[in-house]
């Protein structure tokens, strides 16, 4: 581990507080929908970075033996505790981060990604490491949000990334290319889906892709 790895904090109280009472509202806005498509047909072990306050839990096919839920920040640490026991499949909830997952090397079946790759601080060896623990033909599934394709949209949402978007959304960026990193970092996309999404009626609908890479 480097010393960068064992100094990454992430502390985002304000931001936790809102995420969790936003549960209901991204819920009836129909997420549970690509969430539910995100782990369908998963099995064996997975392990999900960034699991927030475990939005992801109840939606997990009983065929998973055991999901290794990592979270670094405190408060939705302990709402996806709570989360977990009322789940259908063994979550054990850790802390950790994206940068140094707590799991061997070629260990995991399937590796969730959903909405996190926007906030980790280094998207490349955020993947490197999902890399790292997928078994080899282990799968990655993503869901989440990405850079638009319309010019001006993307120059906004590059503008909100270097002035105040990160600092009110717990670290999180609008303007990443995610499905490009992905590949980029070794998996072979198999199946993306793109489509517009808004988890609130005040919050602006942005592009989502969601889909399966496999470790190459
Ligand atoms: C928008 S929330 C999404 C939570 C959850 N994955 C979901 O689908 O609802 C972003 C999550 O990324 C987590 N996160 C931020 N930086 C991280 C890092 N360096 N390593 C792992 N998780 C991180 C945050 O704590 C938070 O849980």
């Amino acid at each position: 581990m480097t010393q960068q790895q064992t100094a990454e904090k992430v502390n985002h109280p304000f931001f936790a507080r809102i995420y969790i009472r936003m549960t209901s509202t991204r819920r009836s806005h129909g997420e549970d929908e690509y969430r539910k498509r995100l782990l369908a047909g998963l099995s064996g072990d997975v392990i999900e970075v960034g699991a927030g306050n475990g939005l992801n839990f109840s939606l997990y096919p009983p065929e998973v033996d055991a999901v290794l839920a990592v979270e670094p920040e405190p408060l939705l640490r302990e709402a996806a505790l709570r989360e977990a026991e009322n789940a259908p499949v063994e979550i054990e909830v850790v802390a950790g981060v994206a940068a140094a997952l707590p799991a061997a090397d070629a260990s995991q079946d399937a590796a969730i990604a959903s909405l996190v790759l926007c906030s980790v601080s280094d998207p490349e060896q955020a993947l490197a490491e999902l890399r790292r623990v997928l078994k080899p033909c282990g799968e990655l599934r993503f869901y989440e949000h990405v850079v638009s394709n319309k010019r001006f949209a993307a120059r906004l949402q590059r503008l909100a990334d270097a002035t105040f978007w990160p600092r009110v959304a717990g670290g999180c960026h609008l303007a990443r290319d995610t499905g490009a990193a992905i590949e980029a970092a070794g998996f072979s996309v198999e199946r993306i889906e793109r489509f517009p999404f808004s988890p609130g009626a005040i919050v602006p609908s942005v592009p989502h892709i969601l889909g399966i890479a496999r470790r190459n």
